[in-house]
This record gives C-alpha cells, sequence and structure tokens, in this order.
C-alpha cells in the first residue's frame, strides 16, 4: 500500500492506536491498554507499528520468551483502514524480524471463530498444533482445596506435569489466559516462586496438580493447567473461582484442551454458555 511505513512503536502513538483498538471485539472492547506501557518498555521482541502520512493504522507484537521461544499478538488494524493489505505488510515485517531473531518456535493463539486470522497464520505458514477452551465465570467465595506447592516439591511436580494427558493434548503448552507457554523446568520453578501452583496429595501421593497464573492482559486468575485423578481435577477447577473471589477479581478464567477436560470442567459448574473455543497455531517454515 503506498505510504505505509513499518517501524518500532513510540509513546507517542498511544493515543491513536488506543482509540482504533476501542471497541476491536464486540462485547469484550480490546486489552491493548492494559499491556500498552509493559510492550513499550519490552527489551527483547518487536512492537511494531504501520503508518500512514505520520498516522498509527495498525500494531503487531512479537514477544520474546527467551530461549528461542517466541509468541505473537496484538495483530490489529484500524477499522477504518481494513481490507487495504496492512496486516499482510505487517506480517512480511514481522517474519523479516523473525528471520534475524531466529527462534526455535513461533506460535500464536486466535479464538476458534477468527476465521480472517487463522487464514491469515495459515498463508503464512503456520499451522494449528493444539485446540482450547476457554471458560470464564464470576469468582465465588468457597473453600480452596489442596495446598501451595513450593520449592521442595519441584522435581516430583515436573514429572508428574511432563506425563500428563493436558500436556500430551496441548502440545506441551501451558495457559495464561490468551497466551500459551511451553512447559519447563524454568517455567515451572518461576511459578513455584509466585505461589501460583497448587497440589492435592492422598496418602502422600500426587493426586492433582493446577497451575494459577495471572493473565496479564486482564489482570485475571486464570486455571492454565490441571490433571490428576477427575475428582482432584475438579476441586482444582472449582478453586479458580475461590481464589479469584479471595483476590477480589471480577472474573476468573479456565482453560483446558478440548478433549477430555471440558466435561469435568462443566461438571464443576462452569457453562457453556460462558465458552470460546482457542486454536494455537505455530510457524511451520524455515526461519
Ligand atoms: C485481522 C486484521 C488484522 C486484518 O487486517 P487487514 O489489514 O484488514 O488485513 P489485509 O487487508 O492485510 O488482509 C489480509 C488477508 O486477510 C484476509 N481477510 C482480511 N479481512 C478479511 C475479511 N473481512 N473477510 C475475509 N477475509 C479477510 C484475506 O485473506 C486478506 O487477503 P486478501 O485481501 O488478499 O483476500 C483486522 O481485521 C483486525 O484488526 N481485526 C481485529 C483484530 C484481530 O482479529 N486480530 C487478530 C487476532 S489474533
Amino acid at each position: 500500500m503506498r505510504g505505509l511505513k513499518l517501524r518500532d512503536a513510540r509513546d507517542t502513538d498511544k493515543d491513536v492506536v488506543l482509540d482504533f483498538c476501542r471497541n476491536t471485539w464486540r462485547g469484550y472492547g480490546d486489552f491493548i491498554h492494559q499491556v500498552w506501557d509493559e510492550w513499550i518498555r519490552a527489551r527483547k521482541g518487536r512492537f511494531i507499528v504501520a503508518e500512514i502520512e505520520g498516522r498509527p493504522v495498525g500494531i503487531a507484537k512479537i514477544s520474546d520468551f527467551g530461549r528461542g521461544e517466541i509468541w505473537l499478538e496484538g495483530l490489529r488494524v484500524d477499522p477504518r483502514y481494513r481490507r487495504k493489505g496492512i496486516a499482510k505488510a505487517i506480517n512480511q515485517e514481522v517474519i523479516r524480524t523473525l528471520k534475524r531473531i531466529k527462534p526455535r518456535a513461533v506460535r500464536f493463539c486466535t479464538d476458534q471463530s477468527n476465521r480472517i486470522s487463522r487464514r491469515i497464520g495459515t498463508e503464512y505458514g503456520f499451522r494449528v498444533v493444539a485446540r482450547f477452551k476457554f471458560y470464564w465465570q464470576k469468582p465465588r467465595r468457597g473453600r480452596v482445596r489442596g495446598k501451595v506447592a513450593n520449592l521442595i516439591d519441584a522435581g516430583a511436580i515436573y514429572d508428574f506435569i511432563v506425563r500428563s494427558r493436558f500436556l500430551q493434548l496441548s502440545s506441551g503448552l501451558v495457559a495464561e489466559g490468551w497466551v500459551f507457554r511451553e512447559f519447563s523446568r524454568r517455567l515451572l520453578r518461576s511459578y513455584l516462586n509466585e505461589g501460583r501452583v497448587y497440589i492435592i496429595r492422598k496418602q502422600g501421593f500426587l493426586r492433582g496438580v493446577a497451575i494459577y497464573p495471572i493473565d496479564d492482559k486482564d489482570g485475571v486468575i486464570t486455571l492454565g493447567f490441571v490433571d490428576g485423578d477427575q475428582s482432584s481435577i475438579k476441586m482444582l477447577v472449582r478453586n479458580c473461582k475461590y481464589l479469584g473471589a479471595r483476590a477480589a477479581m471480577e472474573y476468573c478464567s479456565v482453560v483446558v484442551p478440548t478433549r477430555f477436560f471440558p466435561r469435568i470442567v462443566e461438571q464443576a459448574g462452569y457453562g457453556q454458555k460462558q465458552r470460546v473455543g482457542q486454536v494455537v497455531m505455530q510457524y511451520m517454515g524455515d526461519l
């Protein structure tokens, strides 16, 4: 498109970008205002802006989790400038940047129903690697079951998680709301340090494990990993509402693979009306 320029985002772009991102999704709006300052400050990765005659008209964020793991997010084009090839130009810039970074894995997540986003992903060489259900609920008071795990338990919890059904179905990913990260010892340690891992033991054995990261986008608690026997899974899924109430959050969310888990989550009181599908796509080309 003529006059289109791609560059790093600057803080002076903020008002215009937040303005065109105000109503990205009906009934929800957008989360860009929540993450803007963090994205501008990030030293790793890249925050890209597309501008026409000095006016920002699109954005995309490349987040670098370290050790070659890249997460793409925040692709937006001003509704007044759509269908003019701006997202295409942004994506070409993203690919150029990735060729410099040379990551090991590049992923993004989109709503199952966002056909445009999936189509763009497929055109650029991404393939679906995992599917999830995202449930959201109002928190409710109740007794939190299990106990907060600490670093002493790290070895046993790591073994439990790498052998879990959840990780098998999730292609090795755990969820932080709409962001998915490769499970690793390092990631587990950071969740343990933050007190975000709960375990249920019976007769000395681990019967259930759950991780409840805080979703940076909305600042809410989300269950991003759970496994164990059915009654433990149910308790740990219910915990999410109780932990949300304890922290006075407006809502909480639960993310699980589309197979096996949804039935248990729904039995634990999460309704199908407050549920959407998520797909994670991964880049399969050479960089
Ligand atoms: C998705 C989005 C970034 C596309 O931006 P855009 O600048 O309009 O996209 P482009 O003009 O570069 O189109 C790229 C391709 O996407 C597809 N596409 C884009 N908009 C489409 C639409 N409304 N219907 C069908 N296909 C569409 C087409 O394949 C198109 O190629 P084509 O025009 O050659 O057919 C924009 O619609 C947007 O900001 N949507 C809301 C936020 C969002 O969904 N972001 C992705 C979240 S993961």
